[in-house]
């Protein structure tokens, strides 16, 4: 069996370890922040690259017939979900596809809808292209989040939104949506002529009985766009190499024009030989990795909550994020210092999601075991 490899990546250029503030830093602090993983990649993986080192010529290149072949194999194995090669686009990440698409696809002053708490880049895309913010909050019930379809609809037609980007599985809640939720979700978009963006691009993590349903595999729908990569699966995100699905050819057609306008319709070739290699070998190292992840959670969950019973953390259905709520302990305004200039740990603050989160923190768990437990150990040292 492939062993997972470790890496202390300070001093490697790593945004996650080494855009640590130096007024907090004293090499010692844990980032638990960026979603990367502290794993070095599968070993067909690695394998691949310093085959292509070796060979040493980079000119022009394409993407191999092995790139699309293995990408659509790894739907339907894993996900039972039919992908045809002419669907398939190319992007140098979901942020960057997520920003064409709005600006090909809406107009400035044009209603998009989020989901909050999200991914901070939902609502950037939304705010910096000049189009309308609409934010239809996920309701938390004891750290378990659902959503109100009929808030959701309501906003959709009283903004006359064009656009929904939908998060799944779910960043930072932890969520993998159920197929009554997506059904409910797309088919009020249909109903409203609203385009859907899915960004599935932590597709690969779920765990126990959540399964991720891709969304198109269940909707016909011709505005819905797929957005995923093996860059989350894989940790391979600063090579840049994104997979953009588009079954309707007038949606598509639009976003070769603007992909061709930017001169971004392909990627390096690097990108294309790690995505193939992964897609095609890394099962093995991925299972491995999902159950150090799980093992991480569930030993974040026994260490804090045996100490506070009175901290949220929410279910982690899919995504290697903790999502936690230390509100019963720590004041919005003390959350920041506290771990990063108490505990030395760096996590992702509630409040850039959106919603009413000032009193959570987002964890990366896609690290060591002996990081979490340092983590752990240090709140509780400081709490
Ligand atoms: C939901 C979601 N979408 C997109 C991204 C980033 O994707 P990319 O690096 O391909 O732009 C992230 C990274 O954390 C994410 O969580």
């Amino acid at each position: 069996m492939e062993k997972i490899i470790y890496r202390n990546r300070r001093n490697t250029n790593s945004y996650k370890w080494d855009i640590i503030p130096s007024e907090y830093d004293k090499g010692e602090t844990i980032p638990a922040w960026v979603a990367d993983m502290d794993f070095a990649v599968p070993k067909c993986v690695r394998d691949a690259i310093i085959k292509s080192g070796r060979f040493g010529v980079y000119g022009y290149s394409f993407a191999g017939k092995d790139y699309y072949n293995n990408f659509i194999k790894w739907e339907k194995k894993r996900f039972n979900h039919t992908i045809e090669r002419d669907w398939i686009r190319f992007s140098t990440g979901v942020v960057a596809a997520i920003n064409w698409i709005v600006q090909s696809m809406t107009n400035p002053g044009d209603a998009i809808i989020i989901q909050t708490p999200v991914y901070h880049q939902f609502a950037e895309s939304v705010k910096s292209n000049k189009r309308k913010l609409i934010c239809n909050d996920l309701v938390n019930t004891d750290g378990v989040y659902t959503i109100n379809f009929e808030d959701f609809e309501k906003k959709i037609k009283d903004n006359n939104v064009k656009m929904f980007i939908m998060c799944s599985p779910h960043n930072p809640v932890g969520r993998v949506w159920k197929k009554e939720e997506l059904v409910k979700m797309i088919e009020i978009c249909k109903n409203h002529d609203v385009i859907v963006l899915s960004d599935e691009i932590h597709h690969d993590f779920a765990f126990n009985n959540n399964k991720h349903i891709p969304t198109m595999s269940i909707s016909d729908y011709d505005k819905l766009i797929m957005l995923t990569s093996s860059t989350k699966t894989f940790n391979l995100a600063a090579l840049e190499n994104s997979i953009i699905i588009i079954k309707d050819k007038k949606l598509r057609d639009i976003y070769d024009a603007k992909t061709s306008d930017i001169h971004e319709s392909s990627g390096n070739i690097i990108g294309y030989i790690a995505a193939e290699a992964a897609f095609g070998g890394g099962e093995e190292w991925l299972e491995q990795v999902k159950s150090i992840i799980y093992s991480n959670y569930e030993l974040l969950k026994k260490s804090l909550l045996g100490k506070y019973d009175k901290l949220t953390i929410s279910p982690l259905e899919g995504t290697y994020l903790a999502w936690v709520d230390f509100g019963a302990y720590l004041k919005p305004e003390e959350i920041s210092d506290f771990f990063k200039k108490k505990c030395g740990v760096i996590f992702n603050l509630g409040e850039d999601f959106g919603g009413d989160c000032k009193s959570f923190v987002r964890i990366n768990l896609a690290t060591s075991k002996k990081n979490i437990q340092t983590i752990c150990s240090r709140i509780k040292q400081n709490l």
